[in-house]
């Protein structure tokens, strides 16, 4: 992922609330804290945490992909506290088309205070003024419906229902695509 070195690699981005900033292993409690809860994990294809080490083995593969510049996930900071309350980031990138697919996921107390619609705005227009990328999608279960609202949100478009599209804990799952390209990102702004 050369293009992404520099100044365009997974800088911390300050929103109202939020800072997204790179994890560190001292982040594992808090990613532990919220990551143990089936809540959160139901329509993720991770399995919920269940001890400190999925949490720093989750955090080791993150400084691994920083450490070779590839797509990878800023942690959430609520800037309050300090405190790391989700995250989101860069499934892939394809810079020969200059699209990407998003991410994230957030701590259940967090929830419904337009937080994820906060930072996903943040990452859409990194990726579109920083990154120069021109199509950004992401992928929620259909059985997820506040990330299609998340999704909605940001201007996203959706674009389809592909059926049985991914097998998550024990059963095929319908998934719904949204995308959202620069030409629309910069006419809301
Ligand atoms: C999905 C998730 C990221 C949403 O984050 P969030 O910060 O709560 O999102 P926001 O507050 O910005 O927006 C949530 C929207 O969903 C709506 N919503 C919540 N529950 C809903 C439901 N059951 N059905 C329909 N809409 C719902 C809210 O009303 C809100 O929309 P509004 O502002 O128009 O009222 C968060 O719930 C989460 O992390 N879940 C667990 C992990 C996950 O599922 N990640 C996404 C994988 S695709």
């Amino acid at each position: 992922m050369i293009e992404l070195i520099g100044a365009h690699y997974m800088p911390a981005i300050e929103t109202d609330r939020l800072t997204l900033r790179r994890l560190t292993m001292r982040d594992a409690r808090d990613i532990f804290e919220y990551s143990r809860d089936a809540d959160v994990a139901r329509h993720v294809l991770w399995d919920a945490h269940t001890s400190l080490s999925d949490a720093k083995g989750y955090i080791r593969y993150m400084l691994r992909r920083y450490h070779s510049f590839d797509p990878a996930s800023w942690g959430i900071e609520w800037r309050e506290t300090g405190k790391i309350i989700g995250t989101i980031g860069f499934m892939w990138i394809q810079f020969e088309h200059s699209v990407a697919e998003v991410g994230y996921s957030l701590a259940k107390n967090y929830w419904n205070r337009g937080i994820m619609t906060e930072a996903l705005d943040a990452v859409l227009h990194h990726a579109f003024y920083d990154l120069r990328l021109n199509r950004i999608e992401a992928l929620h279960e259909v059985e997820n419906p506040a990330s299609g609202a998340v999704m909605r949100k940001c201007g996203m478009k959706y674009e389809g229902c592909m059926r049985q599209k991914l097998y998550n804990k024990g059963r095929y799952v319908d998934v719904n695509l949204y995308a959202i390209l620069r030409e629309e990102f910069s006419s809301q702004i």
